[in-house]
């Protein structure tokens, strides 16, 4: 089935229906943990050429992208690999990535790839200010106030990648990605219209406590957004790490462009005290 959740509209965050639209994004937090947006500030122009852009890169001849390879890349922020692993995995993953790391922009920067390395800047630099209303919104919530002076505590460390899900001759042998939960604070994913994004419902809203997953579908335009591990924690559980996973498809190959935002390494890996203090007591 697909998640039926009509994307929220982050544009209405700077109006009159703040209140409304900033319940809609605590609520999916609280519930699926996965929830998408639109109007999020990020020119759809700069999202259709990153998504072309990831083609672009799985499409160079191998030895072009070989020297992004984890044991030969400029820099350990840089990885270039596969998730098909016969020598070490049970579940082959049916995947290609490349992994940009950055602590400091600038000086990070100069080891990313140069055929991607542009359009990746943009995207982390447009959607900086969404990230930003996002977790307003969520720590908020908590009762944390989030300013210039905590944020990059939260969010600092931060992580591109481009996935590129080939042509799977078949489908049903394998898995784009397994289930998993990702760590750190928020995903902001870029998805192109193939679908495949599955998420688990968690048992609080599925009714007969069966295991069930539900799509993501591709809306274009808009983004995918998702708690991580380290929100969950922090929230004490109020908000929900969804395990989710990516099927393949034999007809065309797919890519997918995510943000990965984690906090600086020096936090704690604890609930809040403010939740806390609000909760009475530690739930995990
Ligand atoms: C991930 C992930 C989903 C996707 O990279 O952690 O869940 O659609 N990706 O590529
Ligand atoms: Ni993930």
């Amino acid at each position: 089935s697909k998640c039926e959740i009509p994307p929220i509209d982050l544009s209405k965050l700077d109006g009159p229906e703040h209140d409304e639209v900033a319940n809609q994004i605590v609520r999916a937090a609280e519930t699926l943990g996965f929830f998408q947006v639109v109007n999020h500030g990020v020119p759809i122009q700069l999202l259709d050429s990153l998504k072309q852009t990831a083609h672009n890169f799985f499409g160079l001849p191998a030895e072009r992208k070989a020297v992004y390879r984890k044991e030969v890349s400029p820099s350990p922020l840089v990885k270039y690999g596969t998730s098909f692993v016969p020598e070490k995995e049970k579940a082959l993953e049916w995947k290609d990535y490349i992994s940009m790391g950055y602590t400091n922009e600038n000086e990070a920067l100069q080891q990313w790839p140069m055929e991607c390395r542009d359009v990746a800047l943009q995207y982390l630099k447009t959607s900086h200010e969404m990230v930003k209303k996002l977790l307003d919104v969520l720590m908020a919530n908590l009762g944390v106030e989030l300013d210039d002076s905590n944020i990059d505590a939260f969010i600092g460390k931060k992580m591109v990648n481009m996935n590129f899900y080939p042509t799977c001759p078949n489908p049903e042998l394998t898995v784009g990605v397994g289930r998993h939960s990702d760590m750190g604070i928020l995903t902001i994913l870029l998805q192109d219209g193939i679908g495949g994004l599955h998420v688990k419902v968690p048992e609080i809203i599925d009714m007969e406590k069966k295991e069930e997953w539900v799509e993501i579908p591709p809306i274009p335009g808009a983004l995918v957004i998702n708690i991580r591990d380290m929100l969950q924690i922090w929230s004490n559980g109020r908000y929900k790490s969804a395990e989710h996973r990516v099927r393949t498809t034999s007809t065309k190959s797919r890519v997918s462009i995510p943000i990965f935002t984690s906090p600086q390494a020096t936090q704690k890996v604890a609930p809040l005290p403010q939740v806390i203090e609000k909760d009475g007591i530690s739930s995990l």
